[in-house]
């Protein structure tokens, strides 16, 4: 099981590729978290690729909890974000103050303080253009998506992916809830109908995720499915099927694609259709329906990031406010708490100059590796590790200056930033 509400947890990413069904990506983003494998996991990310291939609007959602401070863990989302924005997507963040104020009890006027010069302003520092900010408090659509999704799950199946027992707060059903409500209300006609739609999450936002993708596909009336490439789609519901069938067929055709109506069975066969065309024809059937149902949604995709080891070795937790490194924090301290940190190093200088230091497991190494974008200069730094020549005193100063001077092009922004915000926040909706 995977708890997204368990604040310590380690990942065998292999393991979860093998159990709970995520795929690893294939290598057609160039972007260095891909390339390090720093994102190890994907579901559904093949929508995505084929609307950048077939220059259709996708959009790109994230959410930020509004409580303590942001720090280097949480940057590699936005730097994400950030990226899927320069290939076109349509960029949207719900700022989680509804989930905030019930297991924190943060106050929304706080909420949105935390939010704006906490995150916000240091997203915009770090490059994000403008886009689409909101508060979950403050958001109709939301809102009431979250109502109408609530009627595509029960009990038992939250039980299952959460592990809820009886006792369990509702706010463990709910939240998942607003959650899918957040990510797939970007897709509301309105805001531009069915796309392709991709969250960058930490691994254990997982089950969020698969609820959220079942969920789009409950509340489709058209289901299509792959059977080794021979693609059939299915028509839901209780009405009566002959018009969906038949203004589907017509679209189908139009795309030159064979189609066998089979009234009896709610369904069509396409003859001349190849595995790759799934996405095809799930996009064609979900842009005609979302011209009747204002609730088509196009299953989200995800990309699950490795979580960044602390300082310290273990988890970066504002616990322990010497695991991490806040965006806030002043080039000295950090530079004081890489200083102090754990490293991959043997017990002495001799030692590691004969036998190499441990990169692998070194959360200094780390900071190189998750936030330098240079991959020449980052092999560098491994291999002059891993060949005992590169020494860790060195190395903690070397990767104190790079942070050092991130955090002040951050500070220097920031004032800038903040005055471009009303760009990025959209007005309340009720
Ligand atoms: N629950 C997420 C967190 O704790 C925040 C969040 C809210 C979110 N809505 C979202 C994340 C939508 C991704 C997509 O960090």
């Amino acid at each position: 099981m995977i708890n997204p509400w368990s604040s310590s947890q380690y990942f065998d990413y292999e393991k979860l590729i093998k159990e709970f069904g995520i795929e690893k990506p294939d290598d057609y983003f160039d972007y260095f978290m891909f390339r390090r494998k720093l994102i190890f996991g994907q579901r559904g990310l093949d929508y995505l690729e084929y609307a950048i291939k077939n220059k259709m609007k996708f959009n790109a959602m994230t959410g930020l909890m509004p409580s303590g401070h942001m720090h280097l863990g949480n940057k590699l989302t936005i730097d994400q974000i950030i990226y899927f924005q320069s290939l076109g997507a349509e960029v949207y963040i719900a700022v989680a103050d509804l989930e905030s104020y019930a297991t924190r009890g943060i106050s929304f006027e706080r909420a949105r303080e935390i939010a704006i010069n906490e995150y916000i302003v240091n997203y915009i520092s770090m490059g994000l253009k403008p886009c689409k900010i909101y508060f979950q408090s403050e958001n109709f659509d939301t809102q009431s998506l979250a109502f109408i999704l609530s009627n595509g799950t029960n009990m038992n199946e939250l039980k299952a992916i959460y592990g809820l027992n009886d006792s369990s707060s509702m706010l463990h059903v709910n939240s998942p809830i607003i959650q899918a409500a957040d990510v797939l209300h970007t897709q509301m006609r309105h805001l531009g109908g069915p796309r392709p739609t991709v969250v960058p999450v930490g691994v254990d936002q997982d089950p969020h995720i698969r609820l959220m993708r079942d969920l789009a596909k409950r509340l489709r009336i058209y289901s299509v499915k792959s059977d080794h490439g021979k693609i059939s789609v299915f028509i839901k519901g209780t009405e009566s099927p002959e018009k969906y069938i038949d203004n589907a067929m017509e679209e189908l055709s139009a795309s030159s694609y064979e189609c066998t109506p089979n009234y009896e069975y709610r369904a069509i066969y396409i003859k001349n259709s190849k595995e790759e065309e799934r996405i095809k024809i799930d996009m064609i059937l979900a842009n005609l329906e979302g011209g009747f149902n204002e609730y088509a949604f196009v299953e989200p995709s995800a990309t699950f990031q490795k979580l960044e080891t602390g300082l310290k070795g273990g988890k970066m937790s504002s616990s322990v406010p010497d695991s991490l490194i806040s965006l806030n924090d002043s080039p000295a301290d950090a530079t004081k708490k890489i200083k102090h940190a754990v490293t991959g190093g043997k017990q002495t200088v001799e030692e590691q100059r004969k036998l190499g230091g441990n990169p692998d497991i070194c959360p200094v190494f780390e900071l190189y590796k998750y936030h330098s974008n240079d991959d020449k200069y980052v092999t560098r730094v491994y291999e002059e590790c891993i060949g005992g020549v590169r020494m860790c005193g060195q190395c903690k100063s070397e990767a104190g200056e790079n942070i050092s001077k991130f955090l002040k092009n951050l500070s220097e922004k920031k004032d800038e930033s903040f005055r471009k915000i009303d760009d990025y926040l959209i007005k309340r909706s009720s």
